[in-house]
């Protein structure tokens, strides 16, 4: 990770960071061919610094070094490769204001419709998840991992169990990739907005006057699906699984909400040079529908962060370190449940891994477990059977037993709370993951 990626990170809404990073690696590489590619952190952190308009000496100040030392830093690498990307001689660099007013110049600025962006969260501490980010750059840009070209995907959904990470990833993914398009929208699903509402205010944000805008909602749709065929827009549409039923089975509809269907069914299917992300805790039945891996329409499903968590275990300054490896199997790399877990043993143990193992505590905290129960409430009564069956047995089930110990119709529910991440599939049937095993255990005892 960079030293203090929030440092000078201003730079990211008037900049498009992640082109000027990738195209002043390579003019590094040309003037200085035997050093490590790519940017350093402190490389990065002194460019931002300069186009946010500090003085190498302010810049200096706030990264607790002399100021000569930034100056001389500056001299023998930035401003070199900014010379070589802008094609300017060797040394005609004359002022550090020449960095910004060149690259400005060169088309390095932001300039591009950004609808409610700012209410995306902010994600400057963000460990792992390469590997995802990069097939999901592949997607977008219609590349298969072989370089080859392949269809542009135009839906995406980002799913997986609440606190895995999506609403991050997609922002971070954003951030990366922003240069590829000319606008820009973020939407957050997680106040229930109806579509109308959401198409008259994207609609009108891209350029149509009140008067202009068709009534019916599906000449709406229209309306926006031809401003997608006319300008490429990524649309980040998050936590979709708000306007989902609830009590039935996976990926579908709130009453009045169902023509969110229809948006996404019609920018998976119509031809435009798009991409609207979703995330969501289940799919939506159009991704179930549509997607597929050489469609237009993908999805991903995100797993814990595996052996980068402890990178969270490490912020939050636990000790007992031999044991966080436990910790992060446990809690299944969760990022949001390590957050909380590590909270309580801060709190409760004096941050020691070693003494939380030691008191056989349960391994639910409260705030974990509402965060499952949340998920709980969601559940059709016959998968919420298939939990406490899966719970009573302990072991993993296959189909045929569960469907003598329940009914022959529950493949539709298992199928449903697999989507849902709450229970695993392996060789040997169908188990709870860990954390659920717990809470639903504490339920079946509750309740009866
Ligand atoms: N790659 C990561 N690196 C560091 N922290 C992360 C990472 N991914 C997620 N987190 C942290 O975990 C928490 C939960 O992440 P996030 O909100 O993205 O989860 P989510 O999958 O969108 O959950 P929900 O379904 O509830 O919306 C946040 O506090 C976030 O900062
Ligand atoms: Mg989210």
């Amino acid at each position: 990770m960079e030293p203090n990626q929030a440092l000078f990170a201003e730079a990211r809404s008037d900049w498009n960071l992640e082109r000027l990073y990738a195209e002043l690696a390579e003019a590094k590489h040309q003037v200085a061919p035997h050093t490590k590619p790519g940017l350093t952190p402190t490389e990065k952190e002194r460019l931002r610094g300069l186009l946010c308009g500090f003085s190498p000496a302010e810049i200096a100040k706030q990264q607790f070094k002399q100021p000569r030392t930034v100056e001389v830093a500056l001299c023998q690498t930035l401003y070199r490769y900014v010379e070589t990307l802008t094609g300017r001689s060797h040394n005609a660099l004359e002022s550090w204001r020449d960095v910004a007013s060149w690259l400005a110049a060169a088309g390095y600025q932001a300039s591009k419709t950004e609808i409610n962006w700012s209410q995306a969260p902010d994600v400057s501490v963000f460990y792992g998840r390469q590997e995802e980010l990069g097939k999901l750059q592949h997607w977008i840009r219609g590349e298969s991992l072989n370089q080859a070209k392949t269809q542009i995907c135009r839906l995406i959904a980002l799913l997986g169990p609440g606190g895995i990470g999506k609403t991050t990833l997609s922002v971070r993914l954003a951030e990366q990739i922003q240069s590829q398009f000319d606008c820009l929208i973020w939407q957050s699903l997680r106040h229930e907005p109806p579509l109308e509402t959401v198409l008259i205010d994207w609609l009108q944000q891209l350029g149509a006057s009140p008067a202009t805008l068709p009534t019916p909602l599906h000449d709406k749709i229209s309306a926006l699906t031809q401003y997608l065929r006319d300008h490429s827009c990524l649309i980040v549409l998050d936590n979709l699984d708000t306007i989902l039923r609830r009590g039935d089975f996976v990926g579908h509809y709130r009453a009045g909400y169902e023509n969110y269907g229809e948006l996404l069914r019609r920018l998976g299917e119509e031809q435009h040079q798009s991409c609207l992300l979703l995330t969501s805790r289940e799919p939506p039945k159009e991704v179930v529908m549509l997607a597929g891996p050489n469609r237009p329409v993908r999805s991903i499903e995100l797993e814990g962060l595996g052996e980068t968590a402890r990178e969270i275990l490490k912020e939050e300054k636990l000790s007992g370190e031999n044991q966080w490896g436990q910790l992060i199997r446990i809690y299944r790399g969760n990022p949001l449940v390590l957050k909380i877990v590590a909270t309580t043993i801060r709190d409760i143990f004096n941050g020691n891994v070693i003494d939380f193992f030691k008191q056989r505590l349960t391994l639910i905290t409260s705030d974990v477990s509402y965060l499952i129960e949340q998920q709980f409430e969601r559940l059709s009564d016959s998968e919420k059977e298939v939990l406490y069956q899966l719970a009573k047995e302990q072991e993993p089930l296959g189909i045929s037993k569960l469907q003598q110990l329940l009914s022959p119709e529950i493949l539709q529910a298992l199928g449903s709370l697999v989507r849902r991440s709450l229970i695993e599939k392996s060789a040997a049937g169908f188990t709870l993951r860990p954390v659920v095993m717990e809470y639903v255990l504490y339920r079946l005892k509750r309740d009866t």
